[in-house]
């Protein structure tokens, strides 16, 4: 008799983004004539670049044609991304990241979310709080994170490092060693969802952190391009000692707009070994039996980002997007708000008002305001009572949500 994983009856309720967008889709229907502006999830809002749409028509092209056509491609994708992966995103910033330590995928959600296949299921896993809630939830799916206690909001394997006003919403390694010392680390900076980011100490004290107890960083890169300050790192690679102890995911999602075009990659360094294993040969192993590539023509217009005129075509989006951000985050201190992010980030922290709880004061903003955002709860224990909203809008729509918020009316 079959038997089905028992760790998804485990999990609470339904994906955060889900239940946001539900709840949302319930007011809407219950109210028609309600202008709701969507402030929650952090999906982009504007156009692909020109670059990429002509990439994407070239590749079509090349497609419809019998001497062009492809069929499937290597798994870890094609090179010509590889190497401007390798060439701009690292090279050019004095780091050795070869082509083949870089694996082509459909998304950096699915790749921190995947790359737990190739870890046991016995290790003890840490997570910030608030944090991304796919770290979470893929372990508890993979059974390394316990049970969970809605009391507390809590699994009671995983270990939670929390992000607080007191350390800026940046948390520290924590001073845990021998036994009860985490294996596996997710990171997130520019953070997902505080908007906060760790400077050069910060990155190294974890660095060495994870050398010393030989755990692996997972390191959710996916919104670098988001950095403004020049002494903030754009990789965990910038930090030495990194290639022997990390593995750094990044994504065309947020700064190219591929939320619907699907393409990220994931670096995983050849010095990084566990037990004296390869994981970059694990994580090959297991991309290439269970992946297929992305498309050739996603990668064909991920590819053009890389082009001098996709180059400043996508630093124009996310100008955009930081502008959006920085309307908020002033938008909010000027009402009266305590905030956190928008500066290097497309994320805008905030403390809820009258200290309300966090679906409190998304009910709050969707019923009085007509604003979706995302509870801080929902990202989990420590990020209640606080609140995310996201630059990814329109600039009209942030426009006007700022001046709802402002004047505490629609
Ligand atoms: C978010 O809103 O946190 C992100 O859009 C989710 C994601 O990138 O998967």
């Amino acid at each position: 008799m079959a038997r089905i994983n028992e760790n998804y009856l485990k999990l609470p309720g339904s994906y955060l983004f889900s239940e946001v967008g539900k709840r949302r889709r319930a007011y809407i229907e219950a109210h028609p004539d309600a202008e709701v502006i969507s402030l929650g999830i952090g999906d982009v809002t504007l156009p692909l670049t020109p670059s990429a749409v002509a990439a994407l028509h070239r590749g079509a092209d090349e497609m419809g044609r019998a001497e062009t056509f492809r069929g499937y491609g290597p798994e870890q994708g094609y090179m010509f991304l590889r190497e401007a992966v390798a060439g701009t995103d690292f090279a050019a910033r004095g780091i050795g990241v070869e082509p083949d330590e870089i694996f082509i995928s459909d998304g950096a959600k699915s790749d921190t979310g995947n790359i737990g296949d190739i870890f046991d299921a016995a290790n003890k896993v840490a997570v910030c709080d608030p944090v991304y809630p796919v770290y979470v939830d893929t372990n508890a799916m993979a059974g390394r994170a316990g049970n969970y206690d809605s009391a507390t909001g809590r699994w009671d394997r995983l270990i939670y490092i929390p992000g607080t006003e007191a350390n800026g919403f940046v948390p520290g390694a924590p001073d845990l060693y021998g036994e009860s010392a985490p294996d596996m680390i997710y990171l997130c900076f520019p953070n997902n969802p505080t908007g906060t980011v760790a400077d050069r100490a910060g990155l190294k004290a974890w660095v060495d952190y994870a050398l010393r107890i030989g755990a692996v960083l997972l390191f959710d890169a996916a919104y670098e391009a988001y950095i403004t300050d020049p002494d903030i790192p754009h990789s965990i690679y910038e930090i030495p000692g990194a290639d022997e102890c990390a593995i750094e995911f990044r994504s065309f999602s947020k700064n190219a707009g591929f939320t619907g075009l699907r393409c990220s990659y994931t670096v995983v360094p050849k010095k990084l070994k566990v037990g004296g294993v390869s994981l970059n040969s694990l994580w090959n192993r297991r991309h290439s039996t269970k992946f297929n590539g992305t498309p050739y023509i996603v990668q064909l217009a991920a590819a053009s980002v890389y082009s001098p005129e996709g180059r400043e075509q996508t630093a124009a989006l996310v100008g955009a997007y930081l502008e959006n951000a920085g309307i908020i985050r002033r938008g909010l201190e000027e009402a009266g708000y305590k905030v956190w992010g928008g500066i290097n980030s497309p994320y805008v922290w905030l403390k809820t008002a009258d200290g309300m709880s966090s679906w409190d004061f998304f009910d709050y903003l969707l019923t009085e305001l007509n604003i979706v955002g995302t509870p801080g709860s929902g990202f989990g224990p420590a990020g209640e009572g606080y609140f995310r909203l996201t630059g990814f809008g329109s600039r009209e729509n942030t426009l006007r949500a700022v001046e709802r918020i402002r004047n505490g009316r629609i």
